[in-house]
C-alpha cells in the first residue's frame, strides 16, 4: 500500500507535496524501512553504569518501545571529552559499544528499529566530567550564561577552551569510529549526528558560539565545515543511508542563538544534499512548546523542508492531530515525540485506538533506576 502525492504552489511559490499518508503509513529513511511514521525522539535519562556503559535495564526501556516507526536513543557521548551530564552513555569504549549491542539486540528481538544519537557536549560541561579535570572544549573560549548539574550540585557553566585548529580533525574521527561502533559493532540501524540543542556541532554552527578566525568559523560556510567534515566521516564509515542530522536552527537552550537563523540554516540545509542522507531531524515547537521559536524569531523549518532533498522528520510538542495534519500538508514525512514516549511505551498503539496517554513523572526522569523508566505499562495491561 502506497501513498501517492501530488503537487500544490505554496504562496510562496515554492511547493510542498500534499500527502494522503498519516503516522501509520510506512516510511523509508535511507537504508531502514520503518513499519509506522512515529519516531520516538531522542532522550536523555542518564542511567548509565560504570564506565558509561548502559545497562540490561536500558535494554528493556528500549525495547518496551519497539512499536515506534524507529527509536533514537539517548544522546551518546562520541569521547570522553564529549560529556557533560552524570551517567550519559558513551559509545568510545568496548565495553559500551557491547552495552549498546544488547540493547539493539533487544529492540530488534521486539521487533524495532533503533539509531544512536551521536553528540560531543563541547561547553556544556565542567572540569568534574574531563578527562584530567580539564576545560570543556569549545569553538570559541564562551561560557554558557547558566548553571548545571555537576552530580554534586548546580555549578556555573565554566570558560571553555577554544580548540586548537589541528586538534577538529580528531573530533571528526570520533564521530566516524563511533558511528561505526554504533552500526557495525554493535549492530544499530542508524546513527543521527547530533547537531542541535547547544551541543558541539550547533556551537560551531551558529554565529553567537563561534568567533573563530581560521576554516571553521567567520562564514556560515566556515560554521558548518566543521558539521560537513563529520558527515564526509560518518557517511564514508557507514553510508550515507544509514545517517540522519538533528538541528534546531531557532532552540535557545544552552544559552543559545544567531543572527540570522533562517538564512544561515538555509544555507547549511543546502550543504547537506550532496550526502543524500537518511533523514533530517528538524526541531521546532508548536506555538506554546517551550522549544517554539522566541517571539519574533522567524519560523524555518518550513524553508528547510523545501531545501533538504530527503525525508525529514518534525518534532517538537506534536500531538497525533497535529502530526497528521503535518504529514497530510507535506511539511513532514515522520515526526518524532519525545515526552509521550516517556510514559506510554506502547504510543503507536495508544495513538491507532485513541487511547488516553498516561502523563510523565518529570521528577524521575534523568537518574535513578526502574521507577519512572521501565515501569509504565502498556495498554494491554492498563485495560486487564
Ligand atoms: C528527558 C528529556 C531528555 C532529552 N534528551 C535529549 C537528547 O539526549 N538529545 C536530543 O536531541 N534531545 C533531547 N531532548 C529533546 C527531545 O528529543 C524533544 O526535542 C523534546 O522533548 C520535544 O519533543 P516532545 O514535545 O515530543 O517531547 C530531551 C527531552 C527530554 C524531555
Amino acid at each position: 500500500m502506497y501513498a501517492h502525492t501530488y503537487l500544490i504552489p505554496s504562496p510562496l511559490g515554492a511547493s510542498h507535496s500534499l500527502s494522503n499518508a498519516d503516522l501509520f503509513t510506512p516510511l523509508r529513511l535511507g537504508a531502514v524501512e520503518l513499519p509506522n511514521r512515529i519516531i520516538m525522539a531522542p532522550m536523555t535519562r542518564s542511567r548509565a553504569g560504570d564506565g558509561n556503559v548502559v545497562t540490561p535495564l536500558t535494554a528493556e526501556y528500549y525495547a518496551q518501545r519497539a512499536s515506534a516507526g524507529l527509536i533514537i536513543t539517548e544522546a551518546t557521548q562520541v569521547s570522553p571529552t564529549g560529556q557533560g551530564y552524570p551517567n550519559t552513555p558513551g559509545i568510545h569504549t568496548d565495553a559500551q559499544t557491547l552495552g549498546w549491542r544488547d540493547v539493539a539486540e533487544a529492540v530488534h528481538a521486539a521487533g524495532g528499529r533503533i539509531a544512536a544519537q551521536l553528540w560531543h557536549v563541547g561547553r556544556v560541561s565542567h572540569p568534574l566530567f574531563q578527562p584530567n579535570g580539564a576545560a570543556p572544549v569549545a569553538p570559541s573560549a564562551i561560557a554558557a550564561a547558566g548553571t548545571l548539574y555537576t552530580g554534586q550540585g548546580m555549578e556555573p557553566f565554566p570558560v571553555p577552551r577554544a580548540l586548537e585548529t589541528d586538534e577538529i580533525p580528531l573530533l571528526v574521527r570520533a564521530f566516524g569510529d563511533a558511528a561505526k561502533r554504533a552500526v557495525f559493532d554493535a549492530g544499530l540501524d542508524a546513527v543521527e549526528i547530533h547537531a542541535a540543542n547547544g551541543y558541539l556541532i550547533d556551537q560551531f554552527l551558529r554565529d553567537r558560539t563561534n568567533r573563530r578566525t581560521d576554516a571553521y568559523g567567520g562564514t556560515v560556510e566556515k560554521r558548518c565545515r566543521f558539521l560537513l567534515e563529520i558527515l564526509d566521516a560518518v557517511t564514508t564509515a557507514v553510508g550515507p543511508g544509514r545517517v540522519g542530522v538533528r538541528l534546531s536552527p531557532t532552540g535557545t537552550f544552552n544559552d543559545m542563538g544567531d543572527s540570522d537563523p533562517l538564512g544561515h540554516f538555509s544555507t547549511i540545509t543546502e550543504a547537506l544534499n550532496p550526502f543524500g542522507l537518511a533523514f533530517l531531524h528538524v526541531i521546532e515547537g508548536l506555538p506554546g512548546h517551550p522549544m517554539a521559536p522566541p517571539d519574533g524569531a522567524p519560523h524555518v523549518a518550513a524553508a528547510l523542508r523545501r531545501i533538504f532533498k530527503g525525508p525529514v522528520i518534525l518534532n517538537g510538542g506534536y500531538t497525533r492531530e497535529a502530526a497528521d495534519a503535518a504529514i497530510a500538508r507535506g511539511e513532514a514525512d515522520a515526526v518524532s515525540f519525545g515526552e509521550p514516549f516517556i510514559a506510554n511505551p506502547d504510543l503507536p498503539a495508544r495513538f491507532r485506538t485513541g487511547a488516553a496517554l498516561a502523563a510523565p513523572d518529570r521528577a524521575t526522569y534523568y537518574g535513578g533506576g526502574a521507577k519512572g523508566y521501565t515501569d509504565y505499562p502498556a495498554l494491554e495491561s492498563v485495560e486487564a
